[in-house]
């Protein structure tokens, strides 16, 4: 016979029947919840976060296993809920991005299930086959790999660099690119990069380039580069939308800049470049230009000052990619199409403009913008002492400039012309 409490638990247990399940994790917390790390989470974070958080990544510490992201669980629930990751700068309701990392409100509402039942890591049986992160090409074997040829030298200590370096390209035909990946060397963790063709033919002052392996750069190419193959995070390869390509004109140098991050060994990077060439035949050629105001200064102590820039557009155009920049007072810009007709539309608005966090913003569908359109840039500057990331202290007048105490202000706009 059963005593009361026996058949309390049978029933229970009859009711759960996973019943184990429920004193599974960390031992002093009660399961309340059938979310499991192995069942639903693990699928979340493969898609939206170990492509930084996994061992080798580009972030303090990887999520890939359960033993990996337990102690993480309420750090995880804090960072989803204040949508602090995976960071994503653009205001909502502006643009409809094909590059958003955020989180639905479905996943959202399961890690904070998960977390407040007790974290528990499910059955071995739900787990799926996780992508192998630390392999090189996410994309497959890329059709063409450029390294600089001699790697630089990154140090220990300070906590930021910047670089830019060149590789030559040995490619004697012209390439439509639909995809571009980064593969960083050891000695650095690539934060970011931006990758420039090159059609420049001046000799001498390659050449110079070329000697120096990896010259500090923090602004811009040093270059009149004739394109932006498009902003590069980790985890994050740029794939262009279907029969969109970049054209890299034969044997036109890539320049690779790239915002390094200390692991604290001081090391030799050599970070390559993959590209991708087109398989499908080629609709459109993706360009790009840069909506950009030279001509400001923006007044020490002003915590908000405005600097404006405008393009007008001579042919019919549709928007592919918009690439906000703007150095350490950067604090937010807004681009907006206003078309011949009247109507505007914002293509993006980042209000909390972080250097350290600059991506494309990659249209899920293209934007029209026909002949005699403005694209509009409105970006605001904090220039006050009260800016922690003001390099000048005290805070100065500054100009447009290509040093970290410099600023600038621009909109890459990536585009495909409507023949
Ligand atoms: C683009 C890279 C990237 C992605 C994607 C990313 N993270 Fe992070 N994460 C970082 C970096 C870098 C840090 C270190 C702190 C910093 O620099 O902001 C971090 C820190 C954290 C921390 C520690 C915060 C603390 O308390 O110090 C947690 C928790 C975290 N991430 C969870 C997540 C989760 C969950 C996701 C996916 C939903 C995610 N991250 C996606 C790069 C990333």
């Amino acid at each position: 016979m059963l005593n009361a409490r026996g058949l309390l638990c049978a029933v229970a247990a009859s009711l759960l029947p996973s019943f184990s399940l429920l004193w599974q994790g960390n031992a002093h917390e009660r399961i309340t919840t059938r979310i499991t790390f192995n069942k639903e989470i693990v699928r979340i974070l493969a898609r939206r976060c170990m492509g930084c958080h996994h061992a080798g990544g580009m972030a303090p510490m990887p999520l890939t296993t359960y033993t990996d992201a337990r102690p993480w669980a309420k750090a995880i629930k804090e960072e989803v809920l204040e949508r602090r990751m995976p960071a994503w700068r653009a205001v909502p309701g502006y643009g409809d991005f094909a590059n958003d990392p955020r989180l639905s409100s479905r996943d959202l509402d399961l890690i904070v299930a998960w977390v407040d039942g007790g974290a528990p890591k499910g059955e071995d049986k739900d787990l799926p086959k996780l992508p192998d992160f630390s392999q090189v090409w996410p994309l497959g074997k890329p059709d063409l790999l450029l390294k600089p040829r001699r790697p630089f030298t990154v140090s220990a200590e300070a906590e930021d660099e910047y670089r830019c370096f060149v590789l030559s390209n040995p490619s004697t035909e012209n390439r439509w690119i639909s995809a571009v990946d980064l593969r960083p060397g050891d000695g650095s963790v690539v934060h970011h990069a931006f990758i420039w063709i090159d059609r420049s033919r001046n000799g001498e002052q390659q050449k110079a380039r070329d000697e120096i392996p990896g010259c500090g750069c923090f602004g811009g190419p040093r270059i009149a580069p004739s394109g932006i193959l498009g902003g590069w995070v980790p985890g994050q390869p740029a794939r262009y939308t279907k029969g969109n390509a970049y054209l890299l004109p034969a044997r036109a140098r890539l320049v690779v800049q790239a915002h390094c991050r200390k692991n604290g060994n001081a090391g030799e990077d050599v970070s390559q470049v993959g590209l991708y060439f087109s398989k499908e035949p080629v609709e459109k050629r993706l360009r790009s230009m840069a909506v950009v105001n030279r001509k400001f200064e923006i007044p020490p102590g002003v915590a908000a000052f405005k600097v404006k820039a405008f393009v007008t557009l001579e042919k019919d155009a549709e928007a592919a990619a918009v690439l906000p920049h703007m150095h350490l007072l950067g604090k937010s810009m807004e681009i907006t199409a206003v078309r011949p007709d009247g109507t505007r539309e914002v293509l993006v608005w980042v209000r909390d403009y972080d250097f350290k966090g600059q991506t494309s913003y990659v249209f899920k569908r293209p934007v029209p913008l026909p002949r005699g359109t403005r694209v509009e840039v409105i970006a605001y500057y904090d220039n006050s002492e009260q800016n922690p990331r003001n390099p000048n202290k005290p805070p100065k007048a500054v100009r447009w400039g290509e040093s970290t105490t410099d600023e600038t202000c621009v909109a890459y706009l990536t585009y495909t012309l409507k023949e």
